[in-house]
């Protein structure tokens, strides 16, 4: 054996033994002087914010509703109700026009926040990320909750900060693994910097997630799309038609069931009835607040409007024809689909009720 093949066989030697001992360093909990590395005290706050981040966003780019402007439960519809009860309402007005590629934003960085704590890569820029979508969350849809505690926007805020300030600290992760292997080749770095090898190892690394989030994303929506249950038309028609009229003084009420009316009533004109479906509703924009509405045509001839903006925190409300009743997709709370009180919290107060009555020509007229 040459003198040549004998050195290139030790530095291979050498290398290996240099990447057991840096798999041995990431995977011990305790530093040289014996106290446990930060990451491992934080490894259950990372590992859970990683699975429930990937999951919400998963679980909206499998749900064509989200982003089906016309579902009460999109991105649109949210919004819609946010750009009324948010403290930055006009900014969010102005996002409803491309509602779907916020929602598109929305769901990938989630997953893309999630995998990146859940394999510890670049877990400060991960964590800036999520504390990123938790404040706009948090300023979009849960600003008004009350308590302020029992919305989880402002709680996913603060724990990210931990991993914000420490990173991986030391606990199994890429970024520990990373710095670990730069440690164990002092040689290979520059005074005081970080050497160019270790910038493409982690650009590498980090493109190569990246480009898994985005395909994971891809095929979940297709997934999604593919396996949804069609769309009933008993819940998610629409009316928005605004056209105005005014005549003859109306009746104040939340219901009507007449036809009979000679001349049409005073209000607006916020669709046509034949867009409600029996037992079934459709939504509309309230012409008086803007707001986004609901109504419900149950029973027959018999219709409810009420506004669709939940009281509790301003996620926008949908009707369940199966339980009769109105339910908000944020928290949870039920709403009675004839008077609009509240029935199940955390929401306090009730929907407000709005007064629709229909024209001799069919039409329903907000008054
Ligand atoms: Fe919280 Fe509706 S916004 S229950």
């Amino acid at each position: 054996m040459t003198s040549n093949a004998s050195r290139r066989l030790d530095a291979a030697a050498s290398r290996e033994d240099a990447g057991t001992a840096v798999a041995d360093e990431m995977w011990s909990w305790r530093t040289a002087d014996g106290t446990l590395k930060p990451g491992w005290a934080l490894l259950p706050l990372r590992l859970f914010l990683g699975v429930t981040f990937v999951f919400a966003g998963l679980q909206k780019l499998a749900n064509p509703d989200f982003f089906r402007s016309s579902s009460p439960i999109s991105i649109h519809a949210q919004l819609v109700g946010a750009s009324h009860t948010s403290p930055i309402g006009s900014l969010l007005g102005h996002l409803t026009s491309i509602s779907t590629l916020v929602g598109v934003i929305i769901a990938v960085g989630e997953v893309a926040v999630g995998v990146g704590a859940l394999v510890g890569l670049l877990t400060r820029v991960a964590a800036a990320g999520g504390m990123a979508l938790s404040l706009g969350l948090f300023l979009a849809v849960s600003f008004r909750t009350n308590p302020y505690y029992s919305g989880s926007d402002i709680v996913f805020l603060f724990a990210w900060t931990p991993l914000l300030v420490v990173g991986a600290a030391g606990a199994p992760a890429l970024d520990t693994w990373l710095a670990d292997r730069r440690a164990a080749a002092p040689a290979a770095e520059p005074a005081g910097g970080v050497s160019r090898r270790a910038v493409v190892s982690t650009g590498a690394i980090a493109a190569g997630v990246a480009g898994g989030v985005v395909l994971l994303s891809g095929a979940v929506a297709a997934l999604g799309r593919m396996f949804a249950p069609s769309t009933s038309a008993a819940n998610t028609s629409t009316t928005t038609t605004t056209t105005s009229t005014t005549t003859t003084a109306p009746t104040a009420s939340t219901t009507t069931t007449s036809t009979t009316a000679a001349a049409p009533p005073a209000g607006t004109v916020i669709g046509s009835t034949s867009s409600v479906p029996v037992g079934g509703s459709a939504t509309f924009t309230d012409p008086k607040t803007g707001d986004p509405g609901l109504v419900i045509q149950q029973p027959a001839d018999t219709y409810r409007a009420f506004d669709a903006i939940c009281p509790h925190a301003g996620c926008t409300v949908a009707y369940q024809p199966s339980a009769k009743i109105i339910v908000c997709p944020c928290h949870g709370s039920e709403f009675n689909a004839k008077t609009g009180a509240v029935e199940l919290g955390p929401a306090t107060t009730g929907l407000t009720p709005i007064k629709v009555v229909r024209g001799p020509n069919g039409d329903l007229y907000a008054i």
